[in-house]
């Protein structure tokens, strides 16, 4: 099964910014967590997933190249997105539209909890697009939503 990962603008700089709402720990340390949790998911759903779990992970502080991320998983074949789309969550169409084109499953995640800060972090564009929502959990929200995918998407289950 192939996760794409996606991490938007300044979550290269997890463990710097704002460690009281982000964490102290940064962004090679997600992608620890991340693999190891693909890791743990393929052993746990051997049945569903026996090639394991191929996961990408991609960061960019840049809107159009995380439009021409998503667009390049659908000729990559993936089976699912997650994506914090970060800042641009709140303003980014293009974002939207771009996962909208290439119809992946996709899971929207965020480290705080957006619905309880600024009235602006309310609306969600990419939301708009995915079809399960994980946030306010740090690292857990990763988690959470690779086992949506993988529970919902393995091969070995019946659709
Ligand atoms: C964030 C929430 C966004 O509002 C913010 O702009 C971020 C991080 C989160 O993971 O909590 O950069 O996506």
């Amino acid at each position: 099964m192939k996760i794409l990962i996606i991490n938007g603008p300044n979550l290269n700089m997890l463990g710097i910014r704002e460690p009281s709402l982000y964490g102290r720990q940064d962004h090679d340390a997600l992608e620890a967590y991340c693999r190891n949790c693909c890791r743990e998911l393929a052993v746990q759903f051997s049945d569903r997933i026996p090639d394991g779990i191929d996961c990408d992970i991609f960061q960019s502080n840049h809107e159009g190249s995380l439009v021409d991320r998503i667009q390049q998983a659908y000729f990559d074949h993936a089976d699912g997105i997650v994506i914090n789309p970060a800042a641009y969550t709140h303003t980014s169409v293009a974002i939207l539209d771009a996962l909208k084109a290439v119809s992946i499953p996709a899971v929207e995640v965020h480290l705080t909890d957006i619905q309880e800060r600024e009235p602006f972090r309310r609306i969600s564009y990419a939301g708009m697009a995915c079809e399960q929502h994980f946030a306010g959990q740090g690292f857990e929200s990763y988690r959470l939503a690779l086992t949506y995918l993988v529970q919902t998407y393995g091969k070995g289950k019946e659709r």
